[in-house]
């Protein structure tokens, strides 16, 4: 991944961000998409992980109490560095997150645009536990990734970007559980929103950036109707294939509730 990061960080620019020609255009759109998804950051401590050229530490340093911005290439953060350096409420890392460190519970927010996808899933398993640790109970993950394919024009030699599914990045982040403080009590994400970057949807017709926000939250075991989580109750016995399938025998094929394609047709065209 380095190699690959090596490759594309020579002119530290917004188009080696997005690896996209159309980079300056998308940006404009899709910052203020994306800032408008975040919870409230007035006073907190924020931790950016591959915050690269600091498209997004700019604006989050004028949001929140203090903001750390780790990447690992380094003339991303002398970029970083330069644009943003005059705000006295920063911090600039130069630092593998997978090798990071931090103390447990020290976090609010943790704010991450397009990196999980250049961690192989084994870096992105104990890096997620890792993050668990990190946010205090009740802190915030927001990631945005692309998923199924890549988004970007630029040409690329070596791609070794893992594209995971939307359900793939559902199940690692909610199936997890983390014993933080080591003394029994399970902590766990709950997932607040999941979307569809639309900047994406309406200028490059692309339905595949998706972006999550994440609430650490505690888990007792056996307390969602004997699920540890809603999210696992609803995989598995709610939405389960055999409870879709007894839906559709009753509602018609496609639905889970009442309704129906002829309600729906009403519904969408008044
Ligand atoms: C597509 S860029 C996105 C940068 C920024 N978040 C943005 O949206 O403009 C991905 C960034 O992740 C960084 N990165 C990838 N893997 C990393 C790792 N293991 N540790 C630290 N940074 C990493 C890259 O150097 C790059 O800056």
């Amino acid at each position: 991944m380095r190699e690959f990061w090596k490759e594309h960080s020579k002119d530290a620019t917004v188009e080696e961000m997005m690896l996209d020609s159309r980079a300056k255009e998308l940006t404009q759109h899709e910052l203020p998409e994306i800032l408008s998804l975040l919870p409230c950051l007035t006073g907190s401590r924020v931790l950016e992980l591959g915050a690269g050229i600091g498209r997004y530490t700019g604006s989050l340093l004028t949001l929140a109490g203090h903001v750390t911005a780790v990447d690992f290439m380094e003339s991303f953060v002398e970029r970083n560095r330069q644009d943003n350096g005059h705000h006295s409420n920063a911090t600039f890392l130069q630092a593998d997150v997978t090798k990071l460190d931090m103390p447990k519970n020290s976090i609010d927010f943790i704010f991450s645009n397009w990196l999980l996808m250049y961690l192989t899933d084994e870096e992105l398993k104990s890096f997620a536990e890792k993050m668990m640790g990190w946010l205090r109970p009740g802190g915030f993950l927001f990631f945005r990734e692309s998923c199924n394919h890549r988004s970007g024009d630029f040409k690329r030699g070596l791609n070794p970007t893992c594209y995971r599914t939307e359900a793939q990045y559902n199940h690692l982040m909610t199936s997890m559980e983390v014993d933080v403080q080591e003394g029994g009590q399970m902590f766990g994400f709950d997932i607040v929103l999941k979307k569809k970057v639309q900047t994406y949807v309406q200028m490059k017709n692309n339905q595949n950036q998706i972006c999550w926000l994440l609430e650490k939250v505690p888990r007792s075991p056996g307390t969602q109707n004997g699920f540890n989580s809603f999210q696992q109750f609803l995989d598995n016995q709610q939405y389960s294939n055999r409870s879709i399938l007894r839906y559709e025998k009753m509602f018609g094929a496609g639905y889970v509730s009442t309704g129906g394609p002829s309600t729906t047709k009403e519904f969408v065209t008044c």
